[in-house]
């Protein structure tokens, strides 16, 4: 299989470079470049390598280095901003910084003819966002293309096929961004491109059906679309040895529980065992305010759930996660590189006895997990699914948490969904939901005063979740939401639209 290699040093796109060399049908994966080393990647039998962009200057002694074999091994190098920087000075340029040289944003780019650049005009719009440039390139390097304050923003050694380029293509201000990645994967890499998401999980399907034979897997489903998709990918595989045990909390949206059952258990025929466990999550959480303390209870009674249904099931061979490429790709930032840790069902292997622990999506971005769970079959609703918080609406409800409010806040939710969805703007937020809030107001209904909770409304935009922008829903959609939802939810008398963005709030309440 054709592989990219993106060796991280630090640069806050390495994701995105693997992804928009996946869009290319060439498989790609993130190193850090502090715990990869050269014989791993002579070993590893790349196509081709990019190094990311970082946060440094070369000459800083903290900055990221590698090994300059890397640059003999034969295999076609492009660096990328603080890449083609750290490319310039381990091939004897120099790299230097001036606060007038610095560039950020859209920036004109004016490229030679060459095969990185092939289909490109002379004069397209760049990102740029570096101070340092390279100011004198290496000997056996050409300029490629400049902008009006650096002189060289791509550089090229056809030689030894090496290639810097101080812009960042892999962003979409980039207008020519994805040609030019295309034109290092198949021009200069020679890639052929015949990688696809789904032939990936059908080998992945055909490995498991011969390693996994007569063995019992269980996996923790919650309706998300990880779990979601990996469950049905392990299920064609090994069909009813795949044992789904999904803990209904009685937190989750109105009808979820029941859609995840009928679509799981009636139209893929998987053998899934519900836990309706929401009088006991109920009983814990009774007069808890502290939303850690509800987050904590919570994530303890779900592995304990958990847990006696697998003591049920007897000893469990196999342990199957949902874990996907983000959660796993380690940082190249700094010396002490952390893998992410996992959070969805966090905990669960330390608590289950098993032999063996498989993440058929561990080597997935996810719109690949969204691809594959559309070409299984999986429901729109499921592939498309929002997030929701593992402690469900608990974290959606202000104060204690009793029966009563967990029904108001669903029918709320609901409503709110709804309007979203008439009004086709369900694409539109990243995530949005209401919130039962701890503050009781006074209305009016016919000639009687009431005096019931207010209920708010969040939508936000988002890429990463990390920051969020409140989403301008138009104002008729939020009219028919707060006038419904007085109307038809009993004991709710007001309804208020959120216009925090995070930071400074986050996106749930709690
Ligand atoms: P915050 O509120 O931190 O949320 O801005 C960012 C994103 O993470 C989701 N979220 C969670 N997901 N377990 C989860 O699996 C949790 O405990 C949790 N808390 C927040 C939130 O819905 C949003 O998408």
């Amino acid at each position: 299989m054709e592989k990219i290699l993106v060796l991280d040093f630090g640069g806050q796109y390495n994701q995105l470079i693997a992804r928009r060399v996946r869009d290319q049908h060439v498989y790609a994966e993130v190193k850090p470049f502090n715990n990869f080393s050269l014989s791993q990647i002579k070993e590893g039998g790349y196509q081709g390598i990019i190094f990311t962009g970082g946060p440094n200057s070369v000459y800083d002694p903290e900055s990221p280095h590698y090994d300059a074999g890397i640059l003999d091994l034969g295999i076609p190098v492009l660096g990328i901003c603080y890449g083609a920087q750290l490319l310039a000075y381990m091939t004897g340029g120099v790299v230097s910084g001036a606060e007038n040289s610095s560039e950020y944003g859209k920036t004109l780019l004016k490229v030679k003819q060459h095969a990185l650049f092939q289909d490109l005009p002379e004069e397209s719009v760049c990102w740029m966002s570096h101070t340092d440039y390279i100011s004198s390139v290496p000997e056996g390097f050409q300029i490629l293309a400049n902008t009006e304050k650096c002189p060289c923003a791509a550089m090229a050694n056809d030689e030894r096929k090496l290639y810097g380029v101080q812009f960042h293509p892999e962003v979409t201000h980039t207008a020519y961004g994805k040609q030019i990645l295309h034109n290092f994967l198949f021009n200069i890499c020679e890639c052929k491109g015949d990688w696809d998401a789904m032939d990936y999980a059908s080998q992945a399907i055909e490995r498991y059906r011969k390693e996994l034979a007569g063995k019992k897997v269980l996996l923790a489903l919650s309706g998300g679309v990880d779990s979601s998709v990996a469950a049905l990918l392990l299920h064609k595989a090994i069909g009813q040895n795949l044992i789904c045990v999904f803990v209904d909390h009685g937190l989750l949206r109105k009808g979820e529980g029941d859609f995840v059952e009928n679509t799981f258990r009636k139209t893929f025929g998987v053998n899934l065992i519900r836990v309706n466990a929401g009088g006991r999550f109920l009983s814990k959480l009774a007069g808890v305010t502290d939303p850690e303390k509800k987050r904590k209870i919570i994530g303890e009674e779900f592995i304990r759930v958990f847990e006696e249904e697998a003591k049920k099931i007897g000893h469990v061979q196999v342990l199957a996660q949902g874990t996907i490429y983000p959660d796993v790709i380690e940082s190249g930032k700094g010396a002490s590189a952390v893998i992410k840790s996992h959070h969805n069902v966090g905990g669960l292997p330390d608590v289950i006895s098993f032999d063996e622990l498989i993440e058929p999506l561990r080597d997935f971005f996810k719109d690949e997990v969204r691809s594959v769970g559309g070409m299984l079959g999986l429901p729109h609703e499921l592939v498309w699914r929002q997030p929701f918080p593992g402690p469900g609406l608990a974290v959606r409800i202000i104060g204690d948490i009793t029966g009563d409010k967990i029904k108001i806040l669903q029918e709320a939710d609901a409503i709110f969904r709804e309007e979203v969805a008439k009004a086709h703007l369900e694409e539109d937020p990243n995530q949005y939901f209401a919130v039962l809030t701890n503050t009781r107001t006074v209305g009016v209904m016919g000639d009687d005063r009431t005096y019931g909770y207010t209920v708010a409304l969040r939508a936000v935009t988002t890429d990463d979740f990390m920051t969020a922008e409140w989403t301008r829903l138009p104002f008729d959609v939020l009219e028919r939401a707060s006038s419904r939802i007085t109307n038809e939810v009993a004991d709710v008398s007001r309804v208020v639209y959120d216009i925090s963005s995070k930071p400074p709030a986050t996106v749930e309440w709690e």
